[in-house]
């Protein structure tokens, strides 16, 4: 793995880790990019096969709900089936041992809403919600396949209806105009300005509130490190690592883990 790193890279990741060792409060924010190399596109990702002329930001939002449940729901449909079978990479394997193994105080939040963190062992924050469970879009309550054992019906493109009020049953994903869940947006806002370094890991820095917490840390004093394969907006940033989450995740924790 090292090997791969240039020479310059692995001199930058010595200095990241120098900086993140004699700290106490570290808030890490994760996006697609994490996953990325277990084989779930990003959303900035052009889209594939059957959804290939439309973009995400016209299907995750709750006006394409309403509008057209079938196609909104297939489109989740269709996501879960391309994420079911994906499995950790050495980036989320990275921060789980990270946060297994240190005295360090060590917040991760993620806007993903797969559950390779979790698979990985990490305990993790979502602030967009959770892929695998589903809400009616109507009255909120949390909906359940009556029957769990039809795995044939796990990736149905038939609508469900609410057992309550017959609504239509939805991700429990927090689309574009729509709020974020409080007490996980709680967690995020205090772990972000109580933090003495902040990581950003392989998100794109557009989507607020979210993009606005390595703003926040950074206002209350803290440094601002990224990780990314390509340039985004952040402005705040002290260290860019620019390179796979996956390249740098292992020998970054090893440093810290040494
Ligand atoms: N390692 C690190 N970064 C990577 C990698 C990788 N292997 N592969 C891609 N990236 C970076 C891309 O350069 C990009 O900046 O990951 C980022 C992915 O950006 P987005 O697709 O915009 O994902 P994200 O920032 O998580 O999106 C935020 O927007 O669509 C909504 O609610 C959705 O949670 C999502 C939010």
């Amino acid at each position: 793995m090292v090997a791969e790193l240039s020479a310059a890279l692995i001199v930058e990741i010595d200095r990241t880790a120098a900086l993140i060792a004699s700290q106490t409060n570290i808030c890490i924010l994760t996006g697609a990019g994490i996953s990325a190399e277990s084989g779930i596109p990003t959303f900035r990702d052009k889209q594939t096969g059957l959804w290939e002329n439309y973009r995400a930001e016209d299907l995750a939002t709750p006006e394409a709900f309403v509008r057209d449940p079938k196609l909104v729901w297939s489109w989740y449909q269709w996501r879960r089936q391309l994420v079911h079978d994906k499995a950790p990479n050495p980036a989320h394997l990275a921060l789980a041992e990270w946060q297994q193994n240190t005295n360090q105080r060590l917040t991760l939040i993620t806007q993903n809403v797969d559950d390779l963190h979790e698979q990985a062992g990490s305990q993790v924050t979502h602030l967009h919600g959770h892929l695998w469970r589903n809400r009616c879009h109507q009255c909120t309550a949390s909906y359940q396949e009556p029957d769990a054992d039809k795995q044939s019906q796990l990736f149905d493109d038939k609508l469900l209806t609410c057992l309550h009020c017959k609504g239509y049953i939805r991700p429990d994903i927090v689309w574009f105009g729509e709020a974020l869940p409080v007490e996980a947006w709680q967690i995020a806002e205090k772990a972000a300005a109580g933090c003495e370094v902040f990581i950003s890991i392989g998100t794109s820095s557009l989507v607020y509130p979210a993009a606005g917490l390595a703003q926040l840390a950074k206002q209350n004093g803290a440094k601002i490190i990224e990780i990314n394969t390509d340039p985004t907006p952040n402005t705040v940033v002290d260290i860019t690592l620019t390179a796979k989450a996956g390249e740098v995740l292992p020998l970054l924790v090893e440093l810290l883990l040494k």
